[in-house]
Order: C-alpha cells, then sequence, then structure tokens
C-alpha cells in the first residue's frame, strides 16, 4: 500500500505509518463525492483553459481522461486505493496514469480544501433536490386522501384526550403544513449551499489569473464565495441542511406516531398496508406497524448528525483544518435517512384506509361538543366564563346518566340553564359543530376543500 508516492514526498523523509494511513484515510466513504469531483475538475481545467494557463490539447487530454475515469467508477472498475488517501488523490492519480504528464497540471490554483468543499456543495445541492421532489410526493399523497375525507369526523386531541371533532381531512392538512415548511427551509437552505468555493484554493487564494466567474457558471452555482478563507473553512451549510433533515424528521415521527396509535385497536382509526406492516414470529395475531415506527425511531439518527456537525464545527480555528473531513459520514447518513423515511411514507399513505365508523364512533365519546353548548350559551347573552360553567354542570349529568350531550332531554338541560332550546340539538350533532368552524383555517368540510385547492395550487406552482 504505501509503495504509492504520496503528492507530499518531497518534504518527507518516512513513509506514512501504516495505521496512520488507514486513519486518516477518507476514501472508504468520500468515493460517493467522485462524480461530483469530476464534474468540478472538468469545470476547472475548462478554467485554466480559458485564462491560458492549461493548452488547449491539455484541456482536451484532461476533460477526456476524467470522463473515462468516471465512466470506471460507474462500472465499478475504478481501482480505489487507500494509501491515495481520500476521492481527490486517486482520481488525479488515475488521471495521470492515463494521459500522463498534462495529468499533473490539474491541480495548478487549486487545492483539496477548495476541491472538498466544491464536491460537497455539488452533491449536496442535487441531494436537496432529491429529498424535496419526495417532500413534493410525499405532499401530493396526503392532499389526494385528504380529499377523500373532507366530510370523515374524529376526535380532534389536546393532551390525547378528546377535546372537539375535527374533519379527518382537516387533520392531514396540518401535516402537510409541516412539511411545506420543510420545503421552504430546503429551499431556502440550498441559496446557501449553491457558493462556490472553488478558488480559494488552500485558504489564500491563488497567484494565477483564474476567473471564478466563469468556473461557478460552468457548475451552476449563484456566485463564488466573497472570501477565501470563509470558502474553504466553514460548513455551517452542511449544519444547516442538517438542521432541515432533523426538522423534516421530527415532523415524519410526529405522522407515525399518530398512524401507529390509529393502527392500535384501541384507536383503530385506519388500516395500514400489509406490504409495510410485518408479523410476529410467536404471536399469530400480530401486524406490526414496523415501517412507521422504524421511520420514528430514525429520526435519532438524524438529531445525533445535527448536534455532531455542530460540535464538529465549533471553535474551529480559520481556516481548513483535517477536523472537517469528519462531516461527510453524518451528511451522508442524514440524507440517506430522510430520503429513505419519506419514501416509505410517500409509498405507504395512498393504500392507507381509513375507518370512518370507527373515528366517527371516537368522536361521540368524551362529550367532543361541549364547548359547542358553552358557544350556544354565549350567543343567548350568557358570558363565556358562565357558559362553561353551565355545560360543566351538563357534562356531569351526562355522564351520571350515561349518555351523550345531545341525548339529555330539553327539560334536564333547562333545569341547568332556562336560556337552552330546542335548537341546542343542531349544535350538539358531531356535523354541527365541525360546520360552524367554518372561517379561514378552520376545520369546516368547506374550509378543509377551499385550504386543498390553495394547496395543491402552490404545489403546483413550486413554493
Ligand atoms: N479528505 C479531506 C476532507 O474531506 C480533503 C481535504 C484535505 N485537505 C487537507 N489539507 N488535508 O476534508
Amino acid at each position: 500500500m504505501t509503495d504509492v508516492q504520496k503528492p507530499w514526498s518531497g518534504r518527507f523523509t518516512q513513509p506514512t505509518d501504516r495505521f496512520v494511513e488507514e486513519f486518516t484515510a477518507s476514501v472508504g466513504f468520500d468515493r460517493r463525492l467522485a462524480l461530483y469531483d469530476i464534474q468540478g475538475s472538468i469545470a476547472h481545467a475548462k478554467m485554466l483553459g480559458k485564462i491560458g494557463v492549461l493548452t488547449e490539447s491539455e484541456c482536451q487530454a484532461i476533460i477526456s481522461g476524467l470522463e473515462q475515469i468516471a465512466s470506471e467508477i460507474e462500472r465499478g472498475a475504478f481501482a480505489w486505493s487507500v494509501a491515495l488517501e481520500d476521492v481527490h488523490m486517486n482520481i488525479e492519480a488515475r488521471l495521470t496514469e492515463l494521459i500522463g504528464e498534462a495529468g499533473k497540471k490539474l491541480h495548478t490554483a487549486r487545492s483539496r480544501n477548495d476541491q472538498v468543499a466544491t464536491d460537497l456543495r455539488l452533491w449536496l445541492r442535487d441531494e436537496i433536490d432529491r429529498i424535496s421532489a419526495e417532500l413534493r410526493r410525499l405532499l401530493a399523497a396526503i392532499l389526494d386522501l385528504a380529499e377523500g375525507e373532507v366530510d370523515t369526523i374524529l376526535p380532534g386531541l389536546t393532551h390525547l384526550q378528546v377535546a372537539q371533532p375535527v374533519t379527518f381531512g382537516h387533520h392531514l392538512l396540518a401535516w402537510c403544513e409541516m412539511l411545506e415548511r420543510d420545503l421552504e427551509r430546503l429551499a431556502d437552505c440550498r441559496r446557501r449551499v449553491n457558493v462556490m468555493p472553488l478558488g480559494a484554493a488552500a485558504l489564500a487564494g491563488t497567484s494565477f489569473p483564474i476567473d471564478r466567474f466563469y468556473t461557478a457558471e460552468l457548475l451552476g452555482f449563484d456566485r463564488p464565495a466573497r472570501n477565501s478563507l470563509d470558502a474553504v473553512s466553514d460548513r455551517d451549510f452542511a449544519i444547516e441542511f442538517a438542521a432541515c433533515a432533523a426538522l423534516i424528521m421530527v415532523h415524519l415521527s410526529r405522522m407515525a406516531e399518530e398512524l401507529i396509535l390509529w393502527a392500535s385497536p384501541q384507536f383503530d382509526f385506519v388500516e395500514l398496508p400489509d406490504a409495510f406492516c410485518t408479523g410476529s414470529s410467536i404471536m399469530p395475531q400480530k401486524k406490526n406497524p414496523d415501517v412507521t415506527e422504524l421511520v420514528r425511531g430514525k429520526s435519532g439518527r438524524v438529531f445525533g448528525h445535527l448536534m455532531a456537525l455542530l460540535t464538529l464545527m465549533k471553535a474551529q480555528p480559520l481556516a481548513y483544518n483535517k477536523d472537517n473531513q469528519e462531516d461527510k459520514e453524518p451528511l451522508f447518513d442524514a440524507v440517506d435517512t430522510v430520503l429513505n423515511c419519506l419514501r416509505a411514507f410517500a409509498d405507504l399513505i395512498p393504500h392507507l384506509r381509513p375507518k370512518r365508523e370507527s373515528m366517527r364512533h371516537a368522536a361521540k365519546l368524551g362529550f367532543a361538543t361541549a364547548t359547542d353548548l358553552a358557544d350556544y350559551l354565549v350567543r343567548k347573552g350568557i358570558p363565556f366564563r358562565q357558559a362553561h360553567e353551565i355545560t360543566g354542570r351538563a357534562v356531569r349529568l351526562a355522564l351520571e346518566r350515561g349518555v351523550d350531550l345531545s341525548e339529555l332531554p330539553l327539560v334536564e338541560l333547562k333545569s341547568l340553564c332556562g336560556q337552552i332550546e330546542q335548537d341546542v340539538y343542531p349544535m350538539l350533532t358531531l356535523e354541527g359543530s365541525v360546520a360552524s368552524r367554518a372561517h379561514y383555517g378552520g376545520t369546516a368540510p368547506d374550509q378543509v376543500r377551499q385550504a386543498i385547492q390553495e394547496a395543491r395550487r402552490r404545489l403546483a406552482a413550486g413554493h
């Protein structure tokens, strides 16, 4: 392994220690950046050609050599070497092997420090786009489901106790709101990812008359980074992405938790598709919501990656430090985890079967329309605090009788408050309760129908 000549061999009198070679190498994981490294190198070579640092034929040789390497990597025919430490030196060494002298010129006006920061940003930009596409697919699936559940009523909960009836469509739209904010956050993060470090070289820039605006344009970056020291050293873009990923996982874990509860026989609000569940090796009756549980559980590792990246960056002096090599594995795993979890949900939701009768039955328990009775009394001129008190007594009465509020006879209700009339009963039904919440953002079916249309329009417009 150590027979490979290191780029720094001129300065050193000892070969690298075997263990140190393994310890410092990143090729085991950063090879994932290979195609972005090549993309960046091709743009760099073209820029060097444009400013006359490389001849036309050197430039051509470098580009076709790099293209051949890309194809070797894609075919799995590339021989990675730990002695060559990282993805950058592996590719450069192979390039020189393929095209000779010209290959040794590619690294002019560049350092691995600006190179790796560029690779990581190019890669993350693509991953953000993939994650955003998956978020959109999930959003579309939830909106489709919501469309059919605009009139479905289930108990809305606070403290996991029955609070007020809501429509299932409305509940699903709450999920959509969370995910839409996640999409916005990613779009915002992407703007700061899409800035090009290349040209910062090791830390201070380079003595060659490079054209960074040209390279940035070739690579689709919005602009070159403004400060060379900052460009090679900061990984806040990665931290920011990890924070976005962590919030996506927070949201998915909340959805997962609800699905797990709803699929339990105690709730029985939904049937999860068999294809997304597993059985028990001992208890024949079991159908376990493994996929949703895993999504809930995997949130932990993404939070961990965010913490790892924050800690990695904390107190690092300018400019580049090798600490930053440790940014890749957490970032890679955060991307993979978020993508897989979004995919699992986007695939599962279209097969979710809501159990409308069960939801309705549950909404009838727990006096979900008590607030509607209090509101009714307020409309009859009774101050809310007093109305609350009267309604509380009505609930106690209904509890004693073992009936719902809507089943208390009018005489009984009148004994609590003389102003209660026959017209109270429509208010105490589930339909009456949800229909009355007809303002913007409310749970009334008409509002929900409109909210779904608006969400669809936003999704189609790409924001
Ligand atoms: N493998 C390194 C990393 O991931 C590449 C940059 C190395 N630069 C250096 N000066 N050792 O950060």
